[in-house]
């Protein structure tokens, strides 16, 4: 499985800490869109799909959560919690959030627009493509 976390650039400083990302260097891709989950009741999870096309890179910008990635042979558990790292995922595989933190925040940098058709949510045609 070629998803893999990125450590971030990040200025220390007594002022406040500061990082960032530009497309191609940090994240191997184009960013075309960016979206954020928020607000996450304990105990849910989101995802639960892969996507054809789409790659992302996601940023824990404050607290923690799990993304469950599973290409169909392995799985893996990948715990963010700090805004220094971010999980490149990489398209075709199948992905969950779950484990939030209270106040947690998900930062998703997406390499295409938001498109219905790009989603799989029947893990066993996931399986099945693979
Ligand atoms: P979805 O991708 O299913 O969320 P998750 O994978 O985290 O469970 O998106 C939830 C809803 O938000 C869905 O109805 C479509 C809408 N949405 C957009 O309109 N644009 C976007 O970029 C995203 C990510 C979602």
């Amino acid at each position: 499985m070629n998803a893999q976390i990125i450590e971030l650039p990040k200025f220390l400083d007594r002022r406040g800490n500061l990082s960032f990302i530009e497309q191609f260097k940090q994240v191997p891709f184009k960013i075309e869109r960016t979206y954020w989950i928020y607000d996450v009741p304990g105990g849910e999870k989101r995802g639960g799909h892969a996507y054809k096309e789409n790659q992302e890179f996601i940023v824990a910008l404050s607290g923690s959560f799990d993304v469950i990635l599973d290409d169909g042979k392995e799985h893996k558990v990948f715990h963010l919690n700090r805004s220094y790292y971010g999980l490149y995922v990489p398209k075709g595989l199948w992905r969950q959030m779950e484990n939030f933190s209270t106040n947690s925040l998900a930062l998703v940098l997406a390499s295409t627009p938001y498109d219905a058709r790009d989603y799989v949510y029947d893990y066993n045609e996931f399986k099945k493509a693979k």
